[in-house]
């Protein structure tokens, strides 16, 4: 049994077949076009799909060995992402279903992200709680099943990626400023405070600690106009340092309000060094059994995308031909 998996949510065309839960290929292409932009340009992106499905399809299907004719179905994200990039993914694959008479199926894109973590061992365990960390999204889910997922907390403006980014954006940095960031804050040490977001719960901020940034620039530089090219990289350890401190302290409440320690990491901003670093030292101090897949799976991959499908699949879950893509598409037990 095999599936063709198109992603296409924001500014990575990708393109996976799977043999049972088994990835046979993942191909992505990559968009440089957003980098003199300093984030990402809905329309270019949308355009730049257009020119990249199909040689990245035929690369997905020729690393696998199979053919067109070989394929029992095809799933695409559905949501969240931005519009125009859905709706090549979307267009396509329901015409591919269409002319080769195979079920289609949705996928949401952030459920993606944690089904990414069944791609290869070690698998977590069910419940598990997944920090879901990208450019786009930041939540903390509890996954019960591969159909049966609960948002305990996100965020209420910016995602922790688009933090890293923003900030980088400040400090004259090029998109995506955070593995940028990450590469600095290596050589540097956090000697500067930010104020941290008094959020109850287990929700997310990170607009005030942008906005805080901002303001300690200002004032150093009237001070200094060199002040940042002076202290790149201790600011960049000290922004990381906070980011981090933010995201960790949720974990930590949502393992004690869950009783759970099975914790799993995804999302691009699951590559950050200092994270991982901190997350496996809190791993040690509370005996939590952690999971974060290989970069090539944090990031926005197809593969993923086919592992979700394949247990849509199994469920018999499939999508009509008048099926839309879903910008704003949330995690919830009845979109399911
Ligand atoms: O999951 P992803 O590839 O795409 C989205 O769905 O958004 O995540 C991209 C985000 C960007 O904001 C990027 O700056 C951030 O992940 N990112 C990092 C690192 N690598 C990627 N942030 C901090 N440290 C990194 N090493
Ligand atoms: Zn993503």
């Amino acid at each position: 049994m095999h599936i063709l998996a198109i992603e296409s949510s924001c500014d990575d065309t990708s393109a996976s077949v799977i043999a049972n839960d088994h990835i046979l290929s993942n191909v992505t292409a990559t968009q440089e076009v957003h980098k003199e932009y300093g984030g990402v340009i809905p329309e270019l992106a949308s355009r730049v799909h257009q020119q990249n499905i199909v040689p990245v399809i035929d690369k997905a299907l020729k690393d696998a060995g199979i053919q067109k004719k070989e394929i029992d179905a095809v799933a695409f994200t559905q949501g969240p992402g931005l519009l125009g990039s859905l709706l090549v993914g979307c267009s396509f694959a329901k015409a591919l279903a269409l002319s080769l008479d195979i079920p289609l199926i949705t996928v949401n894109h952030m459920e993606a992200h944690i089904m990414a973590h069944f791609i290869e061992d070690p698998k977590p365990e069910y419940p598990f709680l997944c920090l879901t960390v990208s450019g786009g999204h930041t939540q903390i889910v509890k996954v019960s099943s591969p159909r049966q997922m609960d948002v305990l907390g996100t965020t209420r403006d910016d995602a922790a990626g688009e933090a890293f980014d923003k900030i980088g954006k400040y400090l004259g940095l090029s998109y995506p400023a955070g593995p940028i960031i990450d590469e600095l804050a290596q050589k540097g040490n956090s000697v500067f405070t930010f104020s941290k977001p008094k959020i109850e719960g287990l929700g997310f901020s990170f607009s005030g600690l942008k906005t805080s940034v901002l303001y300690f620039l200002k004032a150093e530089i009237k001070k200094d106009p060199d002040f940042i090219q002076k202290n790149l990289q201790d600011i960049c350890a000290s922004v990381q340092s906070t980011i981090i401190e933010i995201l960790i302290d949720k974990v930590e409440k949502a393992c004690t309000q869950e009783g759970i320690k099975q914790i799993a990491v995804a999302g691009g901003v699951s590559a950050n060094s200092g994270l991982r670093a901190r997350l496996k030292l809190k791993a040690d101090e509370h005996n939590w059994s952690l999971y974060i897949p290989r970069l090539e799976y944090c990031t926005d991959n197809a593969a993923m995308i086919a592992m979700a499908a394949h247990y849509k699949y199994l469920a018999g879950d499939f999508a009509p031909q008048t099926v839309k893509p879903m910008p704003r598409l949330g995690i919830n037990a009845e979109v399911l």
